[in-house]
């Protein structure tokens, strides 16, 4: 830091004490002009005002705390560059760079030095991988009609996978809902498991505003889009953004249904079924298609493993089976 922040900082911070203590002595005068206790000569309902001074063990305790306060700037960091009394780091290890970080843990590595979390997987890992491994043996049908393994499941969904797409697996505005048939890149437990594993990215769903030549161009192939799902729109918009629709008919279908190659989805949502990713509004699909869109599913197999996203896959698959 430097000196002029760390002067900076220690200022505003010993200011902010003084100034406390000062609000104290301050409130702590008697300005009143009458004894204390005695009426301050208001009366509401004959309710009288009277001159009482904040309680003694109040105005102690603040006190103590703005006291508190000076201790601790002098035992810790805080004050600008001032390292603090005790050499207490916020990093436990003293590392304050990413390359001393990343030196740290090669070091480690190499010297067999294993780090709490480490060790914590690794007895993690010796409790719970046969459980695992006796699922990863199973087919993922089989897993999604037995209740231990879609407690599993849920229990990895809910850690990894809900900030995405909420506890219930219903989504939220671009995160997919997990729990009705309709799906971006297929709903078997293997192209289930392959969005896991691989992570989908949304490709080619580019902004649309200058080939369609404008806003208008944009809002008639919207009308068009709004149409499909039975929705009133202005004809004549509709009708000449469907024959613009020909640019969009090789990822999202010559009806607008989606296509595949080679039965796989290809990851272009189905625009005629009334669910929608980003919303359904004129406004909202009129900036998917002014905009573009470009959702990413990040990859699994590096940050869970395959037995565990076996097993999530499981619960996912159960969650569109009934
Ligand atoms: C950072 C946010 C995020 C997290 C975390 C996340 N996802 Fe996703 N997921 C997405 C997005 C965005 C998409 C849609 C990609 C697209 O638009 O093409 C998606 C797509 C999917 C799909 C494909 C849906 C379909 O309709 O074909 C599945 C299945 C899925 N996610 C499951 C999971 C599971 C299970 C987890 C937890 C292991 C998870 N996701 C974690 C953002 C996330
Ligand atoms: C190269 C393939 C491709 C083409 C061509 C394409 N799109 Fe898309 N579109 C996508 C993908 C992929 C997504 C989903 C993006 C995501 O998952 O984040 C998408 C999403 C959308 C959405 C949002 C749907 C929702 O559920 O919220 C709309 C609307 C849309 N496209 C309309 C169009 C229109 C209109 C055209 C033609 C002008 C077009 N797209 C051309 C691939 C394409």
């Amino acid at each position: 830091m430097s000196s002029f922040w760390s002067i900076w900082i220690t200022v505003l911070s010993l200011g902010t004490l003084v100034g406390c203590y000062l609000l104290l002595r301050y409130c702590l005068k008697n300005f009143a002009g009458v004894e204390e206790g005695e009426s301050m000569g208001h009366s509401f309902d004959g309710i009288e005002e009277l001159n009482n001074p904040l309680p003694k063990w109040w105005s102690t305790f603040f006190l103590v705390t703005i006291i508190w306060g000076f201790g601790y700037f002098l035992m810790y960091p805080g004050l600008g560059n001032f390292e603090g009394l005790f050499g207490w780091k916020s990093s436990n290890q003293g590392i304050l760079s990413l390359q001393e970080s990343k030196a740290k843990a090669a070091h480690a590595k190499e010297n067999n030095l294993i780090v709490q979390y480490d060790m914590e997987v690794k007895a993690a890992d010796a409790k719970f991988g046969p459980i695992f491994e006796a699922f990863a043996a199973r087919s993922i049908e089989d897993l999604a009609s037995d209740d231990a393994a879609l407690k599993v499941g849920q229990r990895l969904f809910l850690q990894n996978c809900s900030q995405c797409h909420g506890s219930d697996a219903r989504g939220t505005t671009g995160f997919p809902n997990l729990a009705d048939k309709d799906w971006l890149y297929g709903g078997t437990p293997a192209d289930i498991k392959h969005s896991l594993m691989e992570g989908r990215k949304a490709q080619g769903m580019i902004a649309w505003e200058t080939m369609l030549g404008g806003d208008q161009g944009v809002k008639d192939v919207a009308a068009y889009v709004i149409s499909l799902s039975g929705r009133e729109v202005n004809a004549e918009s509709a009708k000449s953004g469907q024959e613009k629709f020909a640019m969009c008919a090789g990822c999202h279908g010559a009806d607008g249904k989606g296509s595949t190659a080679m039965g796989i989805p290809l990851g272009a949502p189905n625009l005629a079924d009334d669910i929608w990713l980003y919303g359904g509004s004129p406004r909202v699909v009129e900036q998917s298609i002014r905009h573009g869109r470009a959702g990413v599913m990040p990859a699994w197999k590096d940050i869970l493993g395959e037995q565990k996203v076996h097993v999530i896959s499981a619960y996912v698959y159960s969650l569109s089976q009934n």
